[in-house]
């Protein structure tokens, strides 16, 4: 990312203790840089925790500044818990939570199993959850004010052919998004949202255009009207202005940030209904081998 393009001052993040999941790597490395430029201390948590150690030690060896490695499964409750006592014990309270952590790939919903399903629910729906009450009970009991960011989809808003089981969980965490901002928006606690259209990044590109047609098109930002795919800084500015101080009465918002995708054409993947049968073949082919290659470095 070009931080020169970042819109806030210097500083303005420091103070701010953020744990980012999936923070090794596609988005949330980026807002993992821009909190760091801006002051923050940043946490980062994945189940490869080679890939988040080398992200922590790339961005501070860029910019200085504190970001702190964890490997953990946000699908297991005990791991959630032990890697917050272990962040409030040595270096103090959190002070925000990004949940960017997820799991997707398309297929024909007929052809998912229910371990299919699991694979990404889990990960989604229940993982954030798991994350948000975990830290929440920690500030409500503690007395401290937080701000959650959850990065979802603009599926939220017309469903997702194709990537049932990430529209129906991100549906769902966008109804957490909004309740939560209810209920405790008493205790000095917000939660909003972030939905992105395409910013291209290693992880999304694998599973969602893993053909070179569906890349290609994705690269050039066809069928979105600004024509182009959106630029780290901006989706990083967004996210800043949500989790850093300043426009704190901001609380229960799902904001899109797609060039206007999601009011032109739906931005989901009804295009596929053109696939046969030989295409999706080739696309889970493509889609397993990305999986097995980044299972191969999990840690946890
Ligand atoms: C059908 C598939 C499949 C595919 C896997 N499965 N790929 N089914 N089509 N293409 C099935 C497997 O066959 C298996 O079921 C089950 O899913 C579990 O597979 P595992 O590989 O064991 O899963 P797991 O190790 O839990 O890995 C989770 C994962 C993986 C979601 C499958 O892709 C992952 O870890 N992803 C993390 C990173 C990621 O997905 N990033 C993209 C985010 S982008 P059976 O029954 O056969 O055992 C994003 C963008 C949104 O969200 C918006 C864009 C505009
Ligand atoms: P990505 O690089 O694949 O990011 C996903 C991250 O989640 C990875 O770092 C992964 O690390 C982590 N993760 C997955 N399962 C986990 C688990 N069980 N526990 C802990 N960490 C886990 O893809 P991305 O494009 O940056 O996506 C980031 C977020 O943006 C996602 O929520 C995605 O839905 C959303 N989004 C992206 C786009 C886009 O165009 N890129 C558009 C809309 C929304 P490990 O594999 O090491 O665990």
């Amino acid at each position: 990312m070009d931080t020169s393009k970042l819109m806030f001052r210097d500083g303005l993040m420091k103070g701010e203790r953020i744990l980012i999941t999936g923070g090794g790597t596609g988005l949330g490395k980026e807002m993992a840089e821009g909190f760091l430029t801006l002051g923050a201390e940043v946490h980062i948590c994945g189940r490869r925790g080679g890939v988040c150690e080398e992200t922590a030690a790339e961005l501070m060896d860029k910019h200085g500044g504190k970001v702190v490695p964890h490997a953990c499964d946000i699908r297991v409750g005990e791991a959630i818990t032990d890697m917050n006592d272990e962040i409030w014990a040595k270096h103090g309270p959190l002070t925000g939570l990004v949940n960017n952590a997820a799991g997707n790939f398309i297929s024909r919903t007929e052809d998912l199993s229910i371990r299919g399903f699991d694979a990404i629910a889990n990960i989604v729906f229940r993982g954030s959850f798991y994350m948000t009450h975990d830290i929440g009970k920690r500030w409500i009991d503690q007395k401290l004010k937080g701000s959650v960011c959850s990065i979802l989809t603009t599926w939220v808003w017309n469903g997702g052919p194709f990537v049932v089981p990430s529209a129906m969980s991100k549906a769902a965490v966008n109804t957490m998004t909004q309740s939560l901002a209810v209920e405790w928006g008493r205790y000095g606690l917000r939660f909003n949202a972030i939905a992105p259209g395409p910013f291209p990044t290693e992880g999304m590109s694998k599973r969602l255009s893993p053909d070179a047609d569906g890349a290609e098109r994705m690269e050039r930002g066809i069928a979105n009207p600004m024509g182009r795919v959106g630029e780290m800084h901006e989706l990083v500015n967004l996210a800043v202005l949500l989790m850093g101080s300043g426009a704190d009465y901001i609380n229960g918002q799902t904001i899109a940030i797609d060039g206007g995708m999601y009011n032109a054409s739906g931005g989901n993947f009804s295009a596929l209904t053109a696939w046969g049968d030989d295409q999706w073949t080739a696309a889970r082919e493509a889609i397993e081998s990305t999986n097995a290659k980044d299972k191969a470095k999990r840690t946890v």
